[in-house]
């Protein structure tokens, strides 16, 4: 299979004042075009940099970044984002939010009806007029879903994207994202603290090393989708990753 993201010995340092920080390290990694990859590693490593750098928001300080054969670049090819801190805004109805991405990435036609079928696909049928302070977290995180989804992006990154919801309503959504994944076929990156998370939806699970980062161990997950918490593979999975995490974080 074609690999859609080529990350080729890649190394991003700061400098803030007299200090450099260096984030990554040498790190190289691929995913395949429509593969669900998860992202692990500890806090602070550099996985939000790493994502910076995949959607062509920042440059590495050395080696590169290839998708399709280019270096990413938000002016020519289309990204869906979920940021770490994304928010909607609060001024904006939830279709106005979701058209708010369709406008910026220059996206022409009836907006409003790509935007309500985009909100249909995440299940907020109805809920077009609402404002976010009227809908719940787990709607928000909806519709930023819908927001990212609607440009028909290259590829999906989402960092982090359900940390801050309820147990109940992170496991809907994983289900859902599982499902809208296997409808759109989209190659999506998603970076998250939670091991459990990583096994149950990705194909190839990434662990990086503490700060400077670089690949620690890739795992590919196989299993068939919808996976079972409960079965014996799906706990080893768990096991692998967490003991590879456990070392970094035990080191630092
Ligand atoms: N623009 C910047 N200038 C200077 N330092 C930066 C910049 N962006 C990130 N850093 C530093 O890079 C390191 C990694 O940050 P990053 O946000 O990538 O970590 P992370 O793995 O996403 O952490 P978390 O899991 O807490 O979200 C941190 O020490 C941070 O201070
Ligand atoms: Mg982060």
């Amino acid at each position: 299979m074609a690999s859609l993201i080529s990350v080729e010995s890649v190394s991003k340092s700061f400098v803030a004042g007299k200090e450099r920080i260096d984030v990554i390290e040498n790190l190289s990694m691929e995913v395949d075009d429509g593969k669900f990859a998860c992202i692990v590693g500890p806090s602070g490593c550099g996985k939000t940099t790493l994502l910076k750098l995949l959607c062509g928001l920042d440059q590495p300080t050395s080696g590169k970044i290839l998708l399709k054969g280019i270096q990413p670049d938000p002016r020519k090819q289309k990204f869906g984002v979920i940021f770490q801190e994304d928010s909607l805004l609060p001024w904006k109805s939830v279709i106005d939010n979701v058209k708010f991405g369709l406008e910026i990435n220059h996206k022409k036609g009836d907006l409003d009806a790509t935007a309500k079928r985009y909100l249909d696909l995440v299940g907020l049928e109805g809920f077009e007029q609402y404002f976010p302070h009227q809908i719940s977290g787990g709607m928000k995180k909806r519709v930023a879903l819908a927001r990212a989804l609607a440009v028909d992006p290259e590829i999906i990154l989402m960092d982090e994207p359900f940390a801050d919801l309820d147990a109940q309503t992170r496991s809907i959504l994983q289900k859902e994202l599982l499902s809208i994944w296997s409808k759109l076929q989209k190659t999506v990156v998603f970076i998250t603290h939670n091991v459990d998370e990583a096994v149950f939806l990705g194909q190839d699970v990434f662990v990086l090393t503490k700060r400077p980062t670089k690949l620690k161990v890739a795992i590919r997950i196989d299993l068939p989708y919808p996976r079972s918490r409960l079965s014996p593979p799906f706990i080893s999975y768990r096991e692998k990753i967490l003991n590879a995490l456990q070392e970094e974080i035990s080191s630092l």
